[in-house]
């Protein structure tokens, strides 16, 4: 009898510590700002050229084209999707055909640190780093909103992804 007992108890202890390890299963709904945010975030990933006047191979284009539904032809000038496609959420190919990583968990991995420029690197820095090289347009500012809306998206893509300080992409 007292056996039966403690072994219900021990159960309701376990169970709760579960639930106090995992945590709820549902995230809470964003608060309509944030989602605003990652929405923008989104719409300046595949649209702006941020004052580029590069043009996307046409390949890239229509890559693009064809996965984000994006008027016939693509953007005219240089997008984070051009190389990211699919929003990031797929793996991304460069205009000379080089395929690279996902941004899927670039969120959760970042800072990393960057043997070719010695630093440690930041997910802005890297957001920066690819407007200045990538679409060879005007970086955003550290703190802009445009940087807080790419962050945004870059974050709620990563969702649930593990966190892992300086790991791979993949
Ligand atoms: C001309 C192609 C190109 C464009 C345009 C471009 N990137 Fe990148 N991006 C790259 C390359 C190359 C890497 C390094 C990936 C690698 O080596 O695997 C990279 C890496 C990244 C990473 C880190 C993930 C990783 O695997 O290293 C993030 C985050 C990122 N880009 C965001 C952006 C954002 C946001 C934009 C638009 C503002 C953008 N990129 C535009 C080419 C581009």
């Amino acid at each position: 009898m007292g056996g039966q007992r403690m072994a219900r108890c021990g159960c309701k202890v376990l169970a709760m510590a579960a639930l106090v390890i995992a945590g709820p299963a549902v995230a809470a709904p964003l608060p309509p700002a944030l989602q605003q945010a990652v929405a923008r975030g989104a719409h300046i990933f595949n649209d702006d050229s941020f004052g580029s006047h590069v043009k996307p191979v046409p390949d890239a284009a229509s890559a693009f084209a064809a996965l984000d539904g994006a008027p016939h032809g693509g953007p005219r000038f240089m997008t984070c999707a051009a190389c990211h496609i699919h929003g990031g959420l797929v793996r991304g190919r460069l205009p000379d055909g080089r395929r690279i990583a996902s941004l899927r968990n670039a969120a959760a991995v970042f800072p990393r640190y960057n043997v070719k420029s010695h630093r440690v690197m930041t997910l802005e820095a890297q957001i920066r780093h690819c407007v200045r090289d990538g679409i060879v347009g005007r970086a955003p500012a550290y703190g802009s909103s445009t940087m807080v809306d790419l962050v945004s998206y870059l974050k709620s893509i990563a969702a649930g992804q593990r966190i892992a300080i300086g790991g791979p992409t993949h």
